[in-house]
């Protein structure tokens, strides 16, 4: 199978040729055009994964030819090439919708690096772009990403249950998406058209709560100056949200459950029964029957609002949405600043499919979004990840063994029996294992100290003291990290 369809616009008949043997070698379909109009014909034709075009081409400037490109096809992937680097250059490329450009001469490695990711971006936008296309068509929820058999299981259920006035219970991890689903489940039914009302219950005190949420007559309290419609009123005919519900007092449980019961309430102070038509949808990141044994939830409200009962799944458990979930923020987190298209490095990713997300989609929005405002160019590396993240890399990146440290327990085999002076104590393993991680951070950081504390997020003075102390050397940079153990004393 190929690996992506390339078309080459160059002139020079050597870079055509050279580039279609190498790109071809590499197992990518190649065509190529030698001229602007030739090019723009044949990206008439057929669809290709990533275009090299030529700046200086003999009928056309190579900039206005994408720029005419962009109009027809706004999310081609193109690579520029050019005589001569410069930030101007750059500028201009970025600014005329270039995915990236490389300057003549060039290293075939590099620029094999830089065809493997352009191709990779697109594919993966291309499959954001359709998966986008087959939700919309298949739930009609358009800013829900997810390809997870979890999400597309609960996506259905959305759409079975959006039809109902039932009440429905969303719980998930924080960040998950709850209020998302809440939205859908409005938007998917037939009262879309009327109001969806959130109540946070977590941050109001219970009095306020109730006179939000049922509303009050003139003179219920003193600051009650007029009537005042409650939420439930206001969301009459439509749906009204309870965010965080585990969090809301025993007295308000009481009256939530029966507007639930009776769908009719009365205003504080008031004497009027107040009908109204609600679809109620209530979230928690806690898990409400924990609650009900510990006896700080009541039992009937919740069975009467667990008529149905939506699961959402963290993160960790659906790690193949990760990439879209990262194509869909960096794409938004682009246009909403300003900046040329970003694409994270290949050890940034692998960190990110790594990590366990314990703030689910809110925590990858926030990293993303931290990430595209804090870059300065293209490709997005480890660095621009928090700290979370990255600490997470040093362990990795070290594959300790304990049971290369532990002398072995009685019975276990080589184990000595009685006093033995050879036994390391456990500061001489806790030394080792220093001496190891820093070693093997040395090592991938090139035996650049600068870097190695960066990555470490130590002070560089830190560090060196560290490596004093632990007898590690230093001159040795180049040899292979075994080498490096085996060199420091007391080994
Ligand atoms: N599947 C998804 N596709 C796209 N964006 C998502 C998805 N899930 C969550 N998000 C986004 O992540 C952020 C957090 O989602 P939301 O507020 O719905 O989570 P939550 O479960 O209510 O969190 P909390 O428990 O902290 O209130 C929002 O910006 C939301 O748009
Ligand atoms: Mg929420």
């Amino acid at each position: 199978m190929s690996k992506g369809s390339i078309l080459v616009v160059d002139d020079e008949s050597e870079i055509r040729e050279g580039l279609e043997l190498l790109l071809t070698s590499e197992g990518y379909r190649v065509s190529s055009a030698e001229t602007g109009a030739a090019g723009l014909a044949k990206l008439e034709e057929q669809p290709y994964d990533l275009l090299l075009l030529d700046v200086s081409l003999p009928d056309r400037n190579g900039l206005e030819l994408l720029r005419e490109i962009r109009q027809r096809d706004a999310h081609l992937a193109v690579v520029l090439i050019t005589a001569y680097g410069s930030i101007d250059m750059a500028r201009q490329a970025f600014k005329s919708g270039a995915l990236d450009y490389i300057t003549k001469p060039w290293s075939n490695d590099e620029l094999l690096a830089q065809v493997a990711q352009a191709v990779e971006a697109q594919k993966l936008r291309e499959e954001n772009l359709q998966l986008k296309r087959a939700l919309k068509q298949r739930f009609n929820f358009p800013n829900i990403i997810g390809k997870s058999e979890k999400m597309l299981k609960l996506l259905d259920l959305v759409t079975q249950v959006a039809a109902a006035r039932s009440t429905v219970l969303v719980s998930g991890e924080s960040g998950t998406g709850k209020e998302l689903i809440a939205k859908a489940i409005h938007s998917a039914s037939p009262r879309a058209d009327k109001a969806f009302v959130p109540v946070n219950t977590g941050s109001i005190p219970a009095d306020l709560l109730e006179s939000q949420l049922f509303g009050h007559v003139r003179g219920a309290f003193t600051s009650a100056v007029a009537s005042k419609k409650g939420l439930f009123e206001v969301a009459d005919q439509g749906t009204i949200f309870f965010d965080e519900i585990a969090t809301i007092s025993p007295e308000t449980q009481a009256k939530l459950l029966r507007v639930i019961q009776e769908r009719e309430f009365m205003r504080l102070g008031g004497t009027e029964q107040i009908k109204v038509d609600v679809r109620i949808v209530a979230a928690s990141n806690v898990d409400l029957l924990t609650l009900v044994r510990e006896g700080r939830f009541r039992e009937d409200l919740y069975h009467r609002l667990n008529v149905i009962h939506l699961q959402l799944p963290p993160l960790r458990e659906r790690r193949e949405d990760v990439p879209l979930l990262l194509a869909h923020f960096l794409q938004r987190y682009c246009q909403e600043n300003g900046k040329p298209p970003r694409q994270f490095s290949a050890g940034a990713l692998k960190l990110m499919m790594d990590y366990d997300w314990p703030g689910n989609v809110r925590e990858l929005e926030n990293v993303v979004e931290r990430a595209v405002v804090l870059s300065t160019q293209e490709k997005m590396d480890v660095d621009l990840l928090p700290a979370a993240l990255r600490s997470k890399e040093i362990v990795r990146g070290v594959r300790l063994q304990l049971s290369d440290f532990l002398p072995p327990l009685p019975g276990e085999p080589g184990a000595r029996t009685g006093a033995d002076s050879t036994q390391p104590s456990l500061f001489q393993i806790m030394d080792e294992i220093e001496r190891r991680i820093i070693v093997d951070m040395l090592e991938r950081s090139g035996w650049n100290q600068t870097e190695a504390a960066e990555r470490f997020l130590i002070p560089l003075s830190t560090l060196n003291q560290k490596i004093k102390r632990l007898g590690i050397d230093v001159r040795r940079r180049g040899r292979g990290a075994e080498e490096a153990y085996s060199a420091a004393p007391g080994k």
